[in-house]
């Protein structure tokens, strides 16, 4: 072969891995596109059929919640733009549910008011739970308008969807950090909300804007404030998985599970002389699955007109002593630990008074030994070492 022909060979084997490239770039939008998955079906309403708008439906939460809708004959949209969620655990629930009118993956960002109306026109939605946020309160102080804007600021742009289609019930995700130090436990839905970080009060004014909207609308409304959530599906078909970069802002029960890998060297517990009864911080945490039940039950109460604003928690504490030795049995692991002095701003004792949602909602947390949450979140952290593995997709 020539110089030429060798250049030839050459130039048509690069044309051919371009057509090649688009062609799958190409399949790749269409195959997350609605009109792929249905699209009729979800730009209609039908009569006994409740379409969900889930935002954040790709990540830890919002794609349980995605999971336990499905398996309840909702139809679902999910609304994300993977910038910490997992197209790996879009394409689970798309396996699981792959009859037309089921799930339909709808790629965009909230902040993007065009794209968010679009998306309001093009379906005939329900109900909205609105998940999808940045959720780290270390980070929130680093960088307190990225906050202000995801949460605050497209929260605003949900709800103004929403008024101008007509859509009339919402459940929103809000947390335990938008009461900040309280003195008394355990906190009611009436303890004074005063947050100290700028997650906390992003989520407050979130939820004041849905309050005074909902004044002048005929909206359901349901607000709920979780407490440190944990667990994972029981059997196993998703997990939590966040940023390899996020590790660090990361959550205990990540961090013990990363221990029990060896992919860090072992958990520091900062503070062990706070007034509590083995020293170390006390903490609500609530499985997952516990926890989307509460936002089924939201949704089967959201009346319109009116607004319900709930603590979800287990109404327990843990100290993260505790927390560590249910980890270490869960994972079989001694996982190494090292006690260090007190971080600033990390209060003693948080845990929830969950005796409302008891009895308006007939919501009570089921899953309430840690173990055993730990246990079935191991198991498939343990399955997916490398978490979802999103490049498979
Ligand atoms: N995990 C907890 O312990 C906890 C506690 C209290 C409250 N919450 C709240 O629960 C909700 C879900 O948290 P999570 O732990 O599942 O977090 P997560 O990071 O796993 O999920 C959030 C999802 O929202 C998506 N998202 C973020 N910004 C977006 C945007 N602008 N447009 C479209 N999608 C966007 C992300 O890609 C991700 O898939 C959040 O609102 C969080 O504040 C979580």
């Amino acid at each position: 072969m020539d110089y030429l022909e060798k250049q030839r060979t050459g130039n048509l084997t690069r044309k051919i891995l371009v057509v090649s490239g688009i062609t799958a770039l190409f399949l790749f939008m269409l195959n997350r596109s609605p009109a792929t998955s249905g699209s009729t079906k979800f730009s209609r309403h039908e009569q006994g059929v409740t379409h969900v708008l889930v935002t954040g439906g790709a990540g830890y939460i919002g794609s349980h919640a995605v999971l336990r809708l499905l398996k309840d004959s909702y139809r679902v949209t999910i609304v994300d733009n993977l910038s910490r969620g997992n197209i790996g655990a879009v394409k689970i629930l798309q396996g699981l549910y792959p009859e037309p009118g089921r799930l339909q993956f709808i790629y965009a960002d909230l902040g993007d008011a065009t794209a968010v109306n679009k998306i309001f026109s093009e379906n005939a939605f329900d109900a909205v739970m609105h998940f999808a946020a940045v959720a780290y309160v270390g980070e929130s102080t680093a960088e307190p308008l990225r906050y202000y804007h995801n949460i605050t600021s497209n929260t605003l742009l949900i709800l103004k969807a929403m008024a101008t289609h007509g859509i009339k019930t919402l459940i929103y995700s809000s947390t335990c950090a938008t009461y900040g130090e309280p003195d008394k436990m355990p906190i009611t839905e009436t303890t004074p909300q005063l947050p100290i970080n700028p997650y906390g009060k992003a989520k407050k004014m979130a939820e004041d804007m849905i309050l005074d909207f909902s004044k002048t609308s005929k909206m359901a409304v349901m607000i709920l404030r979780y407490f440190n959530v944990i667990g994972s599906d029981p059997e196993g078909r998703l997990g939590e998985s966040p940023r390899p970069e996020l590790r660090e802002q990361g959550r205990i029960s990540g961090a013990c599970f990363d221990a029990a890998r060896g992919i860090i060297s072992g958990l520091k517990i900062r503070g062990t002389d706070y007034s509590t009864s083995d020293g170390t911080c006390v903490r609500d945490y609530i499985d997952v699955t516990d926890l989307i039940d509460a936002h089924v039950k939201a949704l089967a109460h959201a009346v319109p007109g009116k607004v319900g604003i709930y603590n979800v928690g287990t109404g327990k504490g843990s100290s993260v002593k505790e927390f560590v030795e249910a980890c270490k049995k869960a994972t079989g692991v001694d996982i190494k630990v090292d006690y260090l002095s007190r971080r600033p701003g990390d209060y003693a004792e948080v845990y929830s008074d969950p005796s409302k949602i008891k009895n308006e909602l007939n919501w009570t947390a089921k899953y309430t030994n840690l173990e055993q949450s730990l246990s079935v979140a191991w198991r498939w952290q343990k399955a997916h070492r490398n978490g979802y593995d999103n490049n498979k997709f």
